[in-house]
């Protein structure tokens, strides 16, 4: 048993969109988190736990549950901050000459360890990753995850058209590499494997309708896609599809959607789309950094929610800026304020953490602070400035601290980061 001091916040139920009162906040200021030897949350006490206990005194910090990032591409560190193009000649100018690289395994084992180091650093305890359509990436990936022991998602990249040579696989061989990697890796400790289509106009109807029988094959296989992301991809598909209703009606009609689908960006889908992703039980990861980044578009949040539609947050680097989830949060604020809507810091903290979990389906491991959990979560400074320290001695209430933390907060904020019970990242800098 070990145990940690700090100002402990996680959520036990969904807050209303717009509500900054406190339901469903569990805020409890200078308790103990108790992290069993078998690396589970053994409890949270506000007395100071019995002598011999070690004891980790982070008074005066914020103690989390560690964030989940539901859409992320290890390979595309290098891709971040490509100048001046959008999604379409962003992907042939940088990412795929990049992913490319990621052929040769002593790449993709370097890479990933890289990125979930990275991720750590930043406050990311669990992801739902895109690595490359190269199988070793794959295994490169879950086995960096392994040795951290983080909660991971991931899968093949399957592209069988519209991608340059040394990038494409082929309906066959896709298959087999997904039933081997599936066999290797679904299960098996914190990994799980999701059938991963990079995006409508890489894959055949035939490819798409193999990803599907997969799914099918096998219901707690997870599924990560993009859709309706830009305004010239959604033109494209309509072309490349013309018997679909809609870009999503292209994952629906091939079996795509269902309750462990995760598809990032949703700007641009209409009131049907939104019904049939309800009806699915299918998830949108929101990724306003990268939407900003390469002008896709402004996601509207509350149209989704109203839909009753799962929405967590995601950083998608290299599109994104940032693998911080708190600065992925204040782009998040910033957007719906563009789309007249006020985003909470209960809300946006949710989706990064219970939220996502939820609708991962892994509630009962990850995403908040309670009994049984696994022991994955961060430790926060409040503040590390002069302005941001006089921001907080200024916030009136809980919200309007926690709010202002998130929107001024970044990875020079993060003290340590724990995984399931282990130190895997440590702040050195003073
Ligand atoms: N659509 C297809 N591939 C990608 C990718 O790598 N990043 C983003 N943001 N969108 C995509
Ligand atoms: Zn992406």
């Amino acid at each position: 048993m070990q145990a940690f001091r700090a100002d402990l916040l996680d959520f036990t139920a969904p807050p209303g969109w717009g509500d900054t009162s406190a339901p469903g906040v569990r805020w409890r200021p200078d308790h103990w988190l108790l992290v069993g030897e078998d690396g589970r949350i053994a409890g949270v006490q506000a007395e100071a736990p019995p002598a011999g206990v070690p004891r980790h005194d982070h008074r005066g910090r914020l103690l989390m549950p560690g964030f989940i990032d539901t859409h992320v591409h290890s390979p595309q560190l290098g891709v971040m901050a490509s100048y001046g193009t959008e999604l379409l000649d962003w992907l042939h100018t940088y990412t795929f000459p990049a992913e490319r690289a990621w052929a040769d395994p002593a790449v993709a084992t370097a890479g990933s360890a890289l990125f979930l180091d990275a991720l750590l650093a930043h406050g990311t305890t669990a992801a739902v990753v895109f690595p490359t359509v190269h199988k070793g990436s794959v295994d490169a990936i879950f086995t960096a995850a392994q040795a951290r022991g983080m909660r991971l998602i991931a899968g093949k990249v399957l592209m069988d058209r519209h991608a340059p040579d040394g990038l494409r696989d082929d309906v066959a061989g896709a298959e087999r590499d997904c039933i081997d990697l599936i066999q290797r890796w679904h299960g098996n400790g914190r990994c799980s494997y999701a059938v991963t289509v990079r995006f409508a106009p890489t894959s055949t109807p035939e490819q798409l309708a193999m990803a599907g029988a997969l799914c099918r094959a096998d219901t707690t296989l997870y599924m990560q896609t993009h859709v309706a992301e830009n305004r010239e991809e959604v033109r494209w598909v309509g072309e490349l599809f013309p018997q679909a209703r809609s870009y999503l009606d292209v994952y629906a009609q091939a079996g795509l959607l269902h309750p462990r689908a995760v598809l990032a960006h949703g700007i641009w889908l209409d009131a049907a789309d939104r019904a049939a992703l309800h009806d699915t039980g299918a998830q949108i990861a929101f990724c306003p950094s990268s939407n900003l980044f390469l002008g896709s578009g402004l996601f509207d949040w509350p149209a989704m929610a109203a839909a009753g539609v799962p929405v967590s947050v995601a950083s998608d680097v290299g599109g994104g800026t940032s693998l911080n989830l708190p600065r992925t949060l204040a782009d998040g604020y910033k957007v719906q304020a563009l789309g007249g809507h006020n985003l909470t810091a209960w809300c946006a903290l949710h989706a990064a953490t219970r939220g996502a979990a939820q609708a991962l389906q892994l509630d009962h491991e990850i995403g908040s602070l309670e009994p049984g959990r696994v022991a994955d979560f961060c430790i926060w400074d409040w503040a590390t400035g002069a302005v941001d320290g006089q921001r907080q001695q200024l916030a009136r209430d809980l919200h309007e601290r926690v709010f202002a933390w998130l929107l001024m907060a970044d990875e020079r904020h993060l003290v340590q980061t724990w995984v399931a019970g282990q130190a895997r990242h440590t702040r050195t800098d003073g």
